[in-house]
């Protein structure tokens, strides 16, 4: 990964869709002067995600996607992309996959956070998995977009313990806190 020069923070675009807790934290982090990105952009596949509020509240630009055409929308999106500079994508709580061709042209440059120890549970409900296998620890995990969903080269990994009193939703808060940790801290490995 290109490194950083001068005090030029790498254009970053993160997609969410939904609450968008790792993005309010990831916009927290890019204006600190730690960080080796500025978020530029912000795209969501829909309209009523609640994360989208914090675009208008920190004024950077957003923009919604309507995947049923998901290569329309991939088409559009790499042209706002290259227009507006973005050189790395942070993917948040982003529930469509990215096509083969859209990751190519982003090519080790899109990250991810999924709330497992990878390899285990890639895909969705990855807490309540864990609990009905009575497993004793969960984690996140960020790492590198592929074509293979969940399966890219790990960056950073936190492993967070199960107790006897955890639920999927109880498990699943717990392990958000960890996430805000970790991507910022994934970030700055990448970089620096
Ligand atoms: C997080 O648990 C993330 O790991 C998963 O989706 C959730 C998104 O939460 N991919 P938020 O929108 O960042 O609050």
């Amino acid at each position: 990964m290109e490194k950083l020069t001068g005090h030029k923070k790498i254009k970053t675009a993160v997609f969410i869709s939904g609450t968008g807790s790792n993005l309010i934290n990831i916009i927290k982090f890019s204006k600190t002067k730690r960080s080796p990105i500025s978020i530029n952009l912000i795209f969501s596949n829909m309209s009523k995600a609640k994360g989208l509020r914090y675009a208008n509240q920190f004024k950077i630009k957003k923009k919604i996607f309507n995947f049923k055409n998901i290569e329309i929308a991939e088409m559009k999106m790499l042209t706002l992309l290259e227009k507006q500079k973005i050189k790395f994508i942070c993917l948040a709580g982003f529930m469509r996959i990215l096509s083969k061709r859209f990751i190519k042209k982003f090519d080790g440059k899109i990250i991810n956070i999924h709330p497992s120890l990878l390899p285990k549970y890639k895909g969705l409900n990855t807490h309540d998995r864990a609990i009905k296998n009575k497993d004793k620890f969960a984690g996140c995990t960020v790492h590198y977009v592929t074509e293979k969903l969940d399966s890219g080269k790990i960056i950073l990994q936190k492993k967070i313990k199960i107790t006897a009193k955890d639920n999927s939703v109880s498990l699943a808060k717990k392990v958000l806190k960890h996430e805000h940790k970790l991507y910022p801290a994934a970030i700055k490995k990448i970089f620096n």
